[in-house]
């Protein structure tokens, strides 16, 4: 029989010692702070490199810290924790004290066809908004969004409002539509070459794939939004209830 626990690549109890006394490192530093180097700092918790270093790895991966080749190892922005509610991206990024914007990718109409009618309520006739956008905060990339949208709900949309405006706001300012529900799945992901570009992340780097179909007050759908969020970025949080009975 084979005891797990003697495993080299089984995580042990020191990767968990070693794990904690980092983690409790970071809480005295900023972010942008340099970690002692592996040698001083191998030396200074009385472990092994190769077993410092699995722990930086791990730590790194889960973007706590970031490496830059030839230069250290240093303290990551932290992760934006995203709760699964019926938000807007500015409205999430202005309560977080940053600011949002955007950068319109592509902005065009088309007919919905037969799909995106189905998913938007309309007829496959209907003129649609398909409007790619990079959401910005603090200028930093977070997000692209693939918005799709029944065109008469805004009719003469452009394409500039919407690199600095909210789309629920200008809804909700034109239109007197208010935002009410949605269903949103979540799967995670990693980004393609164009998705990479545009975010500024590696290729297949870990992201979350999002779409959320949305409705208003009155019922009616506004949107159908596929979107990837940076992996490095984000972290999901959502309240545990007990089942409705
Ligand atoms: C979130 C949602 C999108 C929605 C967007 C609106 O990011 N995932 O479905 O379209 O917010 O954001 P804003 O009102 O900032 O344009």
């Amino acid at each position: 029989m084979t005891d797990l626990a003697h495993q080299s690549d089984w995580p042990s109890s020191k990767h968990a010692l070693v794990r904690d006394a980092i983690l409790s490192m970071l809480d005295e530093l900023d972010v942008g702070d340099a970690l002692p180097s592996e040698r001083r700092l191998a030396a200074s918790l009385g472990v092994s490199r190769p077993t410092l270093r699995a722990v930086v790895d791990e730590l790194v991966r889960e973007g706590l810290l970031l490496r830059r080749h030839g230069s250290g190892t240093y303290v990551a922005e932290p992760k934006i924790a995203l709760p699964l509610m019926m938000t807007s991206f500015s409205e999430d990024m202005a309560r977080r004290g940053m600011k949002p914007s955007s950068r319109v990718v592509s902005f065009d109409v088309t007919t919905a066809g037969a799909k995106l009618g189905q998913r938007l309520n309309l007829s496959p006739m209907d003129e649609v908004w398909v409007i790619t956008r990079l959401r910005l905060a603090d200028d930093e990339t977070m997000a692209i969004e693939w918005l799709h949208a029944p065109r008469k709900l805004l009719p003469d949309l452009r394409r500039e409002e919407l690199a600095s405006r909210s789309f629920y706001d200008l809804l909700r300012e034109r239109r007197g539509i208010v935002i009410a529900k949605g269903v949103q799945t979540i799967e995670p992901t990693v980004t393609s070459l164009q998705e990479a570009e545009l975010l500024g992340v590696p290729l297949h780097a870990p992201a979350f794939l999002f779409e959320r179909t949305t409705e208003s007050e009155d019922g009616r759908v506004v949107e159908f939004v596929r979107s990837v969020y940076r992996g490095d970025r984000y972290r999901l949080v959502t309240e545990l209830r007990p089942p409705r009975r």
